[in-house]
């Protein structure tokens, strides 16, 4: 009798265990958008979209500046975590000095020297707000202002902004598409498109600022980092291009395979924060560079098929930035950017890939960062 109670127990565990992992099994993450509102500017409601994979990866964008404000992923133990900079709330993203955290850059990314150029033989003087430079499309650029929401998914968001004639300068009338996906295989990937009415330089990019700790590193510099590139281009003082494209070889800036980026900073002035020329490729998106945290796992690829990188490394910030999230010190080397653009300064440089836009075109851009865990 006591064998066969004994018998029933243990049966009634196994199935008891048995049902229950196939219900975790059975635990399946839907793939779905949320959406929340983030406070409003001008009047204007600013909405924060959410959109969760299938893999629990998230990524959330307000149509502000077209921010991209979170992006959250496994580390290697399976704990999420943000790892991108950003603030808890609008009022960060519209504080004075925000260094352009998540946000959507354009008309030109980076920096145009004294926001002069010529294009078509007539020439132009744009809105500068960098040391006597143009940076990031001048004083209002496309960070500051608001996105139409045009489509939305469970995976997408596509939104829209009409950039008009003379705005900080730029000539034509320029129509704009940017579409974010969050992809099944944890990719956050970026499709820009533009047509204009006039010929115009244009550059755009996006600003995040990474640190794949997740909240443990107060810094990126045991970050490793490949670039996939053997030349760079040179800057001054200003940090504009000087037409030069060095090798990166017995050079701090040589990141051809992955190196701890705290290795070399200190050797070079300021930090980084260059453009890298991106090796040419068959491929129509090639790995453009990997970052690497080992601590958590977490790897990141970023593909392109622009023909420039730049590698941001946090050098400005200082600490004082408010309403950052969880109430982080976001010091020097807090985060870092990897930007996929043209080279800056392009429409005065005639060596540089070309950067003018004509009517009749269309620029299209696509960037993907995709992340796993090693
Ligand atoms: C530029 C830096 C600039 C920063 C602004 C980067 O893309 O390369 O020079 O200071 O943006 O936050």
């Amino acid at each position: 009798m006591k064998i066969f109670y004994s018998s029933v127990l243990i049966l009634s565990i196994l199935f008891y265990t048995a049902c229950n992992n196939t219900k975790n099994k059975m635990a399946v993450i839907k793939k779905t958008r949320t959406e929340k509102s983030f406070g409003n500017f001008n009047g204007e409601a600013v909405t924060e979209y959410t959109f969760t994979n299938e893999n629990g990866m998230q990524a959330s964008i307000i149509n502000y500046g077209g921010t991209v404000t979170k992006i959250i992923t496994k580390d290697k133990d399976g704990k999420y975590a943000d790892v991108i900079l950003g603030y808890d709330s609008l009022a960060g993203y519209l504080q004075k000095g925000n260094p352009y955290f998540g946000c959507l850059i354009g008309r030109y990314g980076n920096r145009i020297a004294k926001g002069k150029f010529m294009v078509d033989g007539k020439s132009y003087q744009l809105a500068t707000n960098n040391k006597g430079q143009s940076l990031h499309g001048g004083n209002k650029g496309y960070d500051k202002v608001m996105w139409t929401v045009k489509t939305k998914t469970d995976s997408s968001l596509a939104l829209t902004y009409l950039s008009k004639d003379e705005e900080e300068g730029y000539p034509g009338n320029l129509n704009i598409e940017v579409i974010y996906e969050l992809t099944a295989d944890n990719g956050l990937k970026i499709s820009y498109t533009a047509t204009t009415d006039k010929a115009t330089p244009i550059n755009l990019t996006n600003h995040c600022y990474f640190n794949l700790s997740g909240g443990r590193d107060s810094t990126i510099l045991q970050h490793k980092l490949q670039l996939s590139a053997n030349k760079f281009t040179e800057v001054d003082s200003l940090l504009i291009p000087t037409g030069k494209l060095p090798d990166v070889k017995n050079t701090p800036m040589d990141f051809s395979t992955a190196k701890e980026i705290g290795k070399d900073i200190a050797l070079v002035k300021g930090g980084y924060d260059h453009n890298w020329d991106l090796n040419k490729s068959k491929e129509d998106m090639p790995l453009a560079g990997t970052l690497y945290h080992p601590a958590s796992g977490r790897f990141m690829q970023v593909f392109t098929n622009e023909p420039g990188i730049q590698f941001y490394s946090g050098n400005f910030l200082d600490g004082t930035l408010s309403n950052t999230k969880h109430n982080q010190k976001y010091i020097q080397y807090a985060g870092l950017c990897l930007e996929t653009q043209h080279f800056p300064d392009s429409p005065n440089q005639p060596s540089f890939p070309n950067t003018i836009l004509k009517p009749g075109e269309k620029y299209l851009h696509t960037a993907l960062y995709k992340f796993s865990i090693k």
